[in-house]
C-alpha cells in the first residue's frame, strides 16, 4: 500500500460535515491535542480550516505509531468519516457532528513542545511575536490574515470594475514628504548616495496622472520612521488611489461606495450617507480631527464665562489669545483625589500645563482645585455649564487652542473607555473636510504642510498663497478630506496642485529654497510643466481598515509579521548589525560606539 503521504489530500480537516459521513478521506495537518481513552487515542487534527476529531486504534498494526503522537506533530492520515453518536456531538465545533476513524497514519514531521499553547490568548505578546509562525496557526490570527486577503481582494475587484488600473511603483526611490522621517537605503554602486523608501507613492501617482493613466490604484507598501502607536506601524499598506479630471466630491463618492461595499460584506450593515464635518467643528466639539462619534462628552468653550474673573491662570491665557475649554463628566462626581491626580497627569502628558477641576458629590457639595482662587458662585456657574445637572466632574484646561484640545480630547477618550460609553455595536463614520492647508511649526519657526505639499488650497484662498501673504497662511483652507471611523483616520487625501506656479509658491511657503526644491522635487516640478490634468486622490490604510473590520484594536493583529513599538522584529531579531565588509562595500563608517553591539532587544 502507498504511504499516506504519497496520496493526495482529499479534504481540509476543518471542512468535514455530516454530509461527508461514510466518505474515505486523506487529511494532513497538525496534532492539536491528544487524549487516551481505554486503548483508543483521540486527536484533534488541525489545519487552516479548523479541527476535526480523529479516532486512532494503536492496537492495529498500521496505527501503532499513534501512541507516539505529540502536540504540533505534522501527520498524514487516511480514514473514514463517521457521524458521531448522539450525545457525543460537540456543538462548539463546526465539525462537531462527525469524527474520522483513522485507518493509516504517518508522521511527517515531529515537533518540539511549543513555547505556548496555540490558541492560548493569555500568552504575552512578546513571546507570541518571537514565535509568530506558531501564533499564525491559531484560529484568531490565521482568521485575521484570511480576512485581510478577502478585504484586499474586494478592494482590487471594486477598483478594477470602476476602470482603475493597478500600477506598481518603486520601493527604492526618493524622499516623498508625508511628515515622517525617511528610511534610507545606501547605494553600493553610487557610494555616498541613498535611496529613500517611499512614505507613500504620492509623487509617483501624480506622475501617473501626468502620464495619462487617468484612474490608478495600488495596494502600496509605505515606510515611515515615526513614533509608533496602537494603530501605526513603520511599514504598512495603503489602498492608494488617484483620478484625473475630478473634484473632491467625486473622490469622496467613489470611496464612500467602497466603504459601503466593505461594511455590507464584512460587517453586515448598510452604511447610510457618510456625514461631513469641518475640521474647525471637529476640533471645537471633540478636540481632535478624528473624533470617535460613538459617544458624546463634547467639549465646551468657557472663554467667555471663565475669563475676566481675576483668576490669574485663566486671565493670562486669554491675554495671550489662548482659550479656556472644558469637559463635563456627570457620571464621575465620586472620583477620589488620587483618581483625579491621574487625570491631571493625563492632561499633562498631552501637553497641558495643568488641569483645573470642579467636583460635586451626590449631596451637591462642591470641591475644586481652585476653590481658593475663584468664588464658589463662579465655580458653580462654570460647573453648571459643563454638568447641567449640577452633579459630576468638570475638567478645564486654559492653554493654546491646540493644547487645550489635545488634553481634553485625551480625557474624553479616557472617560469614553472607562465609563463604557462607547457603543461597540456600531461603526461611526465621518468625513472631516476644510482642513487648514498649513500648520505652524513653532519650534522650527516655519509653516509646514498639514497634509502634504501637493495639496491644493481652496479657490477663494489661492491668492494668499500665490502672493506669498504669509500673515494669512494660517487662514488658508485646503481641498483635503479624511475618512474617519470610530476615532481612527482610515484614509486621507486631497485635490492636488496641478499648476506649476502654485506648486512653486507652495514650496516657497514651506521654506524650501529654489535649489532645495529643485534638488528634491525638480523632476516633479518639471513634469508639471508638460501638461498636467487636474487630479485628486486618497489613500486608505489597509491595516487600519482590516483592524476595524476584524473588530480588534491592535494593528499588529492583522499584519503577518509586524514590528514592535520600537520598530523591531522579535522573530528575526531585526534590525541587526551588519559585517564590516558590508559597510566597507557601501562606503559607510559607523560613528564611534555605534553598532558595535547587537541592536538592543526590543520591548513592546
Ligand atoms: P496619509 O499620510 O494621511 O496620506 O496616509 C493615508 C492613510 O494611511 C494610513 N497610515 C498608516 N497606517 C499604519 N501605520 C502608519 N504608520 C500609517 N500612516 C498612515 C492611515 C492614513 O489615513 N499620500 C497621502 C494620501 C493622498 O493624499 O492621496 C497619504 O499617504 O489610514
Amino acid at each position: 500500500m502507498k504511504f499516506v503521504s504519497e496520496r493526495k489530500r482529499t479534504h481540509y480537516a476543518g471542512q468535514l460535515r455530516r454530509e461527508h459521513a461514510g466518505k474515505d478521506v486523506v487529511l494532513m495537518g497538525w496534532v492539536d491535542g491528544r487524549r487516551d481513552h481505554g486503548g483508543l487515542v483521540f486527536i484533534d487534527l488541525r489545519d487552516r480550516e479548523g479541527l476535526v476529531q480523529v479516532v486512532l486504534d494503536p492496537n492495529q498494526a498500521a496505527m501503532s505509531i499513534a501512541k507516539d503522537l505529540r502536540g504540533e506533530y505534522v501527520v498524514a492520515l487516511a480514514g473514514q468519516v463517521r457521524e458521531r453518536p448522539q450525545g457525543m456531538r460537540n456543538s462548539k465545533l463546526p465539525t462537531g457532528e462527525v469524527e474520522v476513524i483513522a485507518e493509516a497514519l504517518e508522521i511527517l514531521s515531529e515537533a518540539k513542545t511549543p513555547p505556548f499553547m496555540i490558541d492560548d490568548e493569555q500568552v504575552g505578546e512578546n513571546l507570541r511575536l518571537k514565535y509568530r509562525y506558531l501564533d499564525i496557526r491559531s484560529a484568531r490570527l490565521g482568521g485575521f490574515l484570511r480576512k485581510r486577503h478577502e478585504i484586499v481582494r474586494t478592494v482590487r475587484d471594486f477598483f478594477s470594475n470602476e476602470g482603475f488600473i493597478e500600477v506598481e511603483t518603486p520601493i527604492l526611490y526618493k524622499s516623498t514628504p508625508e511628515g515622517a522621517r525617511d528610511y534610507l537605503v545606501p547605494s553600493r554602486v553610487n557610494q555616498g548616495t541613498f535611496y529613500a523608501l517611499p512614505q507613500s507613492p504620492q509623487t509617483l501617482k501624480q506622475l501617473l496622472m501626468i502620464g495619462g493613466m487617468d484612474r490608478y490604484f495600488q495596494i502600496a507598501r509605505c515606510f515611515r520612521d515615526e513614533d509608533l502607536r496602537a494603530d501605526r506601524q513603520p511599514e504598512f499598506s495603503q489602498i492608494d488611489v488617484e483620478m484625473s479630471f475630478v473634484d473632491q466630491d467625486d473622490i469622496m463618492a467613489i470611496n464612500e461606495n467602497l466603504a459601503r461595499l466593505l461594511w455590507k460584506k464584512y460587517h453586515g450593515v448598510e452604511l447610510g450617507p457618510i456625514p461631513r464635518m469641518s475640521f474647525a467643528e471637529a476640533m471645537n466639539r471633540f478636540g481632535c480631527d478624528k473624533p470617535d462619534l460613538r459617544f458624546g462628552l463634547e467639549l465646551q468653550d468657557l472663554t467667555k464665562i471663565a475669563g475676566g474673573t481675576g483668576f490669574k491662570v485663566f486671565d493670562d491665557v486669554i491675554a495671550k489669545r489662548g482659550v479656556i475649554k472644558g469637559l463635563g463628566v456627570e457620571q464621575a462626581g465620586d472620583l477620589s483625589r488620587a483618581q483625579i491626580d491621574k487625570l491631571v497627569d493625563l492632561a499633562k502628558k498631552a501637553g497641558a500645563k495643568g488641569l483645573v477641576w470642579i467636583k460635586t458629590d451626590a449631596e451637591g457639595k462642591l470641591t475644586s482645585a481652585v476653590s481658593k482662587a475663584l468664588p464658589e458662585a463662579k465655580l458653580r456657574e462654570i460647573h453648571q455649564s459643563l454638568c447641567p445637572s449640577g452633579r459630576g466632574l468638570s475638567l478645564i484646561v486654559a492653554d493654546t487652542f491646540d493644547t487645550a484640545c489635545a488634553a481634553l480630547s485625551s480625557l474624553r477618550l479616557h472617560f469614553g473607555r472607562e465609563l463604557k460609553l462607547i457603543d461597540e455595536s456600531q461603526d461611526r463614520f465621518v468625513w472631516i473636510v476644510d482642513f487648514p492647508l498649513f500648520e505652524y511649526d513653532a519650534e522650527g519657526g516655519r509653516w509646514a504642510a498639514r497634509h502634504h505639499p501637493f495639496t491644493s488650497p481652496q479657490n477663494h484662498h489661492m491668492e494668499y498663497l500665490l502672493k506669498g501673504e504669509d500673515s494669512r497662511y494660517g487662514e488658508i483652507l485646503a481641498k483635503a478630506y479624511d475618512l474617519v471611523c470610530n476615532g481612527h483616520e482610515l484614509g486621507g487625501g486631497s485635490v492636488r496642485i496641478h499648476r506649476g506656479d502654485l506648486q512653486a509658491a507652495m514650496f516657497k511657503a514651506l521654506g524650501f529654497s529654489l535649489e532645495d526644491a529643485k534638488a528634491k522635487f525638480g523632476f516633479f516640478m518639471e513634469a508639471l510643466t508638460y501638461g498636467t490634468p487636474p487630479h485628486a486622490g486618497i489613500a486608505w490604510g489597509v491595516d487600519r481598515l482590516t483592524m476595524i473590520l476584524c473588530d480588534t484594536d491592535a494593528i499588529r493583529d492583522v499584519i503577518a509579521f509586524p514590528k514592535t513599538a520600537k520598530a523591531t522584529d522579535l522573530m528575526a531579531d531585526s534590525p541587526s548589525t551588519v559585517s564590516r565588509d558590508q559597510l566597507i562595500e557601501l562606503g559607510i563608517r559607523l560613528a564611534p560606539g555605534v553598532g558595535e553591539t547587537q541592536a538592543p532587544k526590543a520591548e513592546l
